[in-house]
C-alpha cells in the first residue's frame, strides 16, 4: 500500500522543505523566460522562505549588462509577472543582493572561465556550499556548445557539492535529434543530475492525477476497459503565434505541445500504479505506458490522425489573422496548427480503449483538460422516451483555467414524472483551498534545488514520446500541404477532426 504519510513526488518530504544552499545559474538570462517565468517564480520562493538565506543566481548572456541593469530588468520582469507582489520591494532589495550577471557569448571559453572563478567567490561571499544548478533557458541549438563548455571547464565537477543541470523542452526536434541531444548531455552529466523540464508536470492539477487514481479507493477499480469507452485529451489555445512565428513555423503544434505535454497527461491517466512514490518508479510506469502505445505505420496516419491550419477569423470577438499571413511564417507553409489523433495504448488495462488527442491554437477559448467517458448502460430500465437522455458518466479533470475535477451523472428531474437529466458533481481548486497554487515553475525549481526528479522526464520517455509522433510528423512532411485541413480561427478546429471521432460512433466533448 501506498504510504499516503509523506508527499506523494519525495519520500520524507515535509512542508517545510528548502532547497539546498546552491548557486543558480541561468544561461539566456536576458530572454523571455528568465524574465517572465524563472526569476519571478525563484522571487515566489524567497518570499515564501523556500529558497535559503545562502543563494545566489548567475545570469549569463550577451547583451551588454551590469549587475545593476540586470537586477533592474529583472525587478521589471517581477513586477509585470510574479505571483505575489503587493509590498515587497524591501524584500526584492535582499533577494537583489544575491543576482549577479556574467557577460558572455555562449561559445566564448573566457566567458566561462569568469564564470568559474565567480562561483568560486559565491561559495565564499554567499555560502553556496560548492552546489551549483544550470539552467539552460536558451534557444535549443546552444544547447551542445553551452554543455560542452561546461564540460571543457569542468563546472559540472562535484569535488565540493553538486551540479545539476536544467533543460527547458523542446529536447531535439525529433528521435534522432534528441538522442544526439541526450547523449551529448549524458557525456558531461550523469542521467541522475539532468532535469528535463516539461512545466505542464509542475502543475498542481496535473500533479493531482496521481493523487487522485492512487489515494482514493473508488476510482481504480474502474479505471480500465471494462469500464472506461475513451479517454480525450485537450489542449486548446486561443492565441495565435504571439511574436513566436519564426520558431513555431519551424516546429508545429505536434512538436510544440502535443510530444510533450499531452504525451505526459496520457501517461499519468494510464499508467500501473508505481511500486513507491520514488522518482524513478513513477517514470519506470510511465515509460511503461509510452511503450505500449501502439505505433502508427505511415498509411494508418491518414486514418488516425487530422491536421490543420487556421485561416482568418474571429477568436472572442477579435479579429485575427490567418496563419500564413502571420509574421515570420513562410507564405506556402505546410505547419499544422491544429493536430487531433486517435491513439491505442496496447496493454492489459486499456486494450481497445481510444485516447483522442487535440491541440491547436486560435481555438475559441483556453482551456486544457482530460475527460473519461465511461460505457453506456444497457438500455432497459429508461426505454424509448427518455433513452436520449441517457448519457454515459462523464469524469472530467480540468488542468487550466478553473482548474478542478467533476463528474457528470444523470439524474432524475423533480417532479412525478419519470425524466432525466444530467447533473454535475465538483470539486474547485480554488473554492476548496482558498489559496492560488503556485506556478509550475516554482515547483520545478525548488524540486531541482533538492533533488527531487519525480516531476522531470527521463531521457528514455522523451524517446518514446518522440517514437509514437514521428510516423505522424514524418508522413505530414511527406505530403506537404496535401491533406492539411484548414479551419476558421475561432472555431474548434476542421472538421475532419470530428469526423475521426463521429465515425467511431462518438464525439469530441462542448467545452
Ligand atoms: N518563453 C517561454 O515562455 C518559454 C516557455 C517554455 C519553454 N521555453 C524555452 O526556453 C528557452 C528560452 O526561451 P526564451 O523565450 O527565453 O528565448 P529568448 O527570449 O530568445 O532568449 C534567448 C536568450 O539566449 C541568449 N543568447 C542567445 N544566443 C546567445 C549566444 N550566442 N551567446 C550568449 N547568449 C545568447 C539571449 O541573450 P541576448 O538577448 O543577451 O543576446 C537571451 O538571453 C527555449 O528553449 C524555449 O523553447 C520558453
Amino acid at each position: 500500500m501506498l504510504d499516503l504519510s509523506v508527499n506523494p513526488f519525495r519520500e520524507g518530504l515535509t512542508e517545510s522543505r528548502v532547497a539546498d544552499p546552491c548557486a543558480f545559474v541561468i544561461f539566456g538570462a536576458t530572454g523571455d523566460l528568465t524574465h517572465r517565468k524563472l526569476i519571478p517564480a525563484l522571487f515566489s520562493l524567497y518570499l515564501e522562505s523556500l529558497l535559503p538565506s545562502n543563494f545566489a543566481i548567475v545570469g549569463f548572456a550577451r547583451r551588454d549588462w551590469s549587475d545593476e541593469r540586470f537586477r533592474d530588468e529583472m525587478w521589471q520582469g517581477i513586477q509585470a509577472h510574479a505571483r505575489r507582489l503587493a509590498g515587497e520591494r524591501e524584500a526584492w532589495e535582499g533577494f537583489a543582493r544575491s543576482l549577479f550577471y556574467n557577460r558572455s557569448t555562449f561559445q566564448d571559453p573566457e566567458g566561462y572561465d569568469r564564470l568559474k572563478t565567480k562561483l568560486s567567490e559565491l561559495d565564499k561571499s554567499h555560502d553556496t556550499h560548492g552546489n551549483r544548478l544550470f539552467y539552460l533557458a536558451t534557444p535549443p541549438s546552444d544547447y551542445e556548445p553551452i554543455i560542452e563548455q561546461i564540460g571543457a571547464h569542468n563546472l559540472q565537477s562535484e569535488e565540493r557539492g553538486w551540479a545539476r543541470i536544467i533543460v527547458e523542452k523542446p529536447i531535439g526536434t525529433d528521435l534522432a535529434s534528441s538522442r544526439e541531444l541526450n547523449s551529448a548531455i549524458r557525456s558531461v552529466f550523469p542521467e541522475s543530475r539532468i532535469y528535463r523540464i516539461d512545466h505542464f508536470l509542475g502543475k498542481e492539477t496535473v500533479q493531482n492525477i496521481l493523487v487522485f487514481r492512487f489515494a482514493n479507493s473508488i476510482f481504480e477499480p474502474i479505471w480500465n476497459q471494462k469500464y472506461v469507452d475513451h479517454v480525450q485529451i485537450t489542449n486548446a489555445e486561443n492565441i495565435g503565434l504571439e511574436g513566436r512565428g519564426a520558431f513555431f513555423d519551424k516546429a508545429g503544434i505536434v512538436r510544440d505541445l502535443a510530444q510533450n505535454h499531452q504525451l505526459q497527461l496520457l501517461t499519468l491517466m494510464a499508467m500501473e500504479p508505481p511500486s513507491s512514490l520514488r522518482a524513478d518508479a513513477i517514470r519506470d510506469e510511465k515509460l511503461k505506458v509510452l511503450q505500449a502505445v501502439r505505433l502508427l505505420t505511415r498509411e494508418e496516419v491518414d486514418e488516425h490522425a487530422v491536421r490543420g491550419q487556421y485561416t482568418a477569423g474571429l477568436v472572442q470577438g477579435q479579429p485575427a489573422l490567418g496563419y500564413l499571413e502571420e509574421p515570420n511564417v513562410q507564405p506556402d507553409s505546410a505547419t499544422e496548427t491544429y493536430a487531433a489523433v486517435r491513439l491505442f495504448v496496447d496493454n492489459w488495462r486499456w486494450a481497445g480503449v481510444p485516447f483522442y488527442l487535440r491541440v491547436g491554437k486560435r481555438l475559441p477559448k483556453k482551456s486544457t483538460e482530460i475527460s473519461l467517458q465511461f460505457k453506456e448502460i444497457p438500455n432497459i430500465l429508461f426505454g424509448a422516451t427518455q433513452k436520449d437522455a441517457v448519457r454515459p458518466d462523464l469524469l472530467v479533470i480540468r488542468i487550466q483555467p478553473d482548474e478542478g475535477i467533476f463528474l457528470r451523472f444523470t439524474s432524475k428531474e423533480p417532479g412525478p414524472s419519470m425524466r432525466l437529466q444530467q447533473v454535475r458533481m465538483g470539486f474547485q481548486y480554488g473554492a476548496s483551498f482558498g489559496t492560488p497554487s503556485p506556478e509550475a515553475y516554482e515547483r520545478l525549481l525548488l524540486d531541482a534545488a533538492s533533488g527531487e526528479q519525480a516531476l522531470f522526464a527521463r531521457d528514455d520517455e522523451v524517446e518514446a514520446q518522440w517514437r509514437i509522433v514521428m510516423p505522424v510528423l514524418d508522413r505530414w512532411r511527406e505530403l506537404g500541404r496535401q491533406g492539411l485541413h484548414e479551419y476558421q480561427a475561432g472555431t474548434w478546429g476542421p472538421l475532419e477532426a470530428f469526423s475521426l471521432l463521429t465515425r467511431d460512433g462518438r464525439r469530441w466533448r462542448r467545452i
